[in-house]
């Protein structure tokens, strides 16, 4: 067994030298296989941290995308900056081509820009958005995400939408939409424009709304069903919708619903989230989600890759060798996408 073992070993570091990726292969998903992994760029790609439900679609969507094209080592940041900044510093020293970051805080791009400059390693953002200032401060740096007030808007057309059709939404009947709101991470502008954004959704339909309880639930499940337990036991039948920045904190909240007696004989609850997760699907067709808006985490893991990799070969990203449109020189915005029971079959990936 012993002996086996060894043989097994020598023979799979024989391998990986033939790869040409030896040594470098610690803790990352190698993009290419062996034998033509020795030519693909290295990429070095932080991830904030890898226990996101929607960050996890796009990580296996970008070592799906870099299958044959360049070689992702992928790292968990564990949401501490911190952390992220020392894993940068060692994409450095390996000198990897090109970097990939989805930062911890957004506002610590400058620092990963200014480390990642002074070794003329380009950089990708991804899903966290610099704030301009930093994006403006080396033309080798991008930008892929989607547009945070677009998905606030289709969620808070979802919920207007739904209010319109059904009049006995309006419990209390005083005409007037009161409603609790899930927030992700304080300073995310996915937490800060959706908020925004989904209720002047409302708003511009015509829909007078009341703010019973906001708070944030850090993208958490858990979270959102502790916050939903206490505003249900704090304010009863008075909720009459359910607004979440994303799927996660949404589905939180269905479970605290459903406790409440929600979601059996007539007692409803509109609930809308943001990403179009595979357990969001199935709320949606079980029948307790009212709607969620497609995060594209296929398209967004794909332009980071795409954009990476062009970037590695020392290339300008352009439409012809990314596939996608490039605005100001350094965005890609990947289009969000309104998701009821009636069109799941937009949001399989
Ligand atoms: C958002 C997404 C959230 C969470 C967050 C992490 O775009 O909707 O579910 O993944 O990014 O930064
Ligand atoms: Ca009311």
């Amino acid at each position: 067994m012993k002996k086996q073992a060894a043989l097994a070993a020598a023979l799979a570091a024989v391998m990986v030298t033939a790869a040409g990726c030896g040594g470098n292969n610690g803790g990352g998903n190698a993009g290419g296989d062996s034998g033509s992994g020795g030519d693909q760029p290295k990429i070095g790609v932080a991830i904030y941290k890898f226990d996101d439900t929607f960050m996890t679609g796009v990580r296996n969507a970008m070592t799906a995308a870099a299958e044959g094209k360049a070689q992702l080592d992928i790292v968990d940041s564990q949401n501490a900056q911190p952390t992220q900044n020392e894993k940068v510093d060692l994409f450095i020293s390996k000198k990897y081509k090109a970097l990939a970051i989805n930062a911890v805080d957004r506002t610590a791009a400058g620092v990963i820009i200014d480390k990642a400059q002074a070794a003329d390693i380009p950089v990708v953002f991804l899903n966290r958005e610099p704030v301009a200032e930093d994006m403006n401060k080396w033309d080798k740096v991008y930008y892929v995400g989607a547009k945070a007030e677009e998905s606030g808007t289709l969620s808070g057309q979802i919920i207007a939408d739904y209010w319109k059709a059904h009049p006995e939404a309006d419990k209390n009947k005083d005409g007037v939409l009161q409603y609790v709101m899930l927030q992700g991470e304080p300073g995310h502008q996915d937490a800060e424009l959706r908020t925004k954004y989904s209720i002047q959704a409302i708003e511009d339909a015509g829909i007078k709304v009341e703010k019973l309880e906001q708070d944030t639930a850090m993208w958490d499940r858990v979270k959102g069903q502790d916050k939903m337990q206490a505003w249900l036991a704090a304010r009863g039948e008075s909720i009459e919708a359910v607004l979440a920045n994303n799927d996660d904190m949404a589905l939180g909240a269905i479970e605290a619903l459903k406790a409440a007696g929600y979601f059996s004989g007539d007692k409803f609850m509109p609930v809308v989230g943001v990403d179009a997760t595979a357990p969001a699907i199935q709320a949606l067709q079980d029948g307790t989600l009212l709607g969620t808006v497609l995060n594209d985490a296929k398209n967004q893991g794909g332009a980071t890759v795409a954009l990476a990799t062009a970037l590695a070969k020392g290339e300008t990203p352009t439409k012809e060798n990314t596939g996608y449109d490039i605005t100001d020189g350094k965005y890609v915005w990947i289009a969000y996408k309104k998701i009821l029971k009636d069109n799941i079959a937009d949001a399989q990936q």
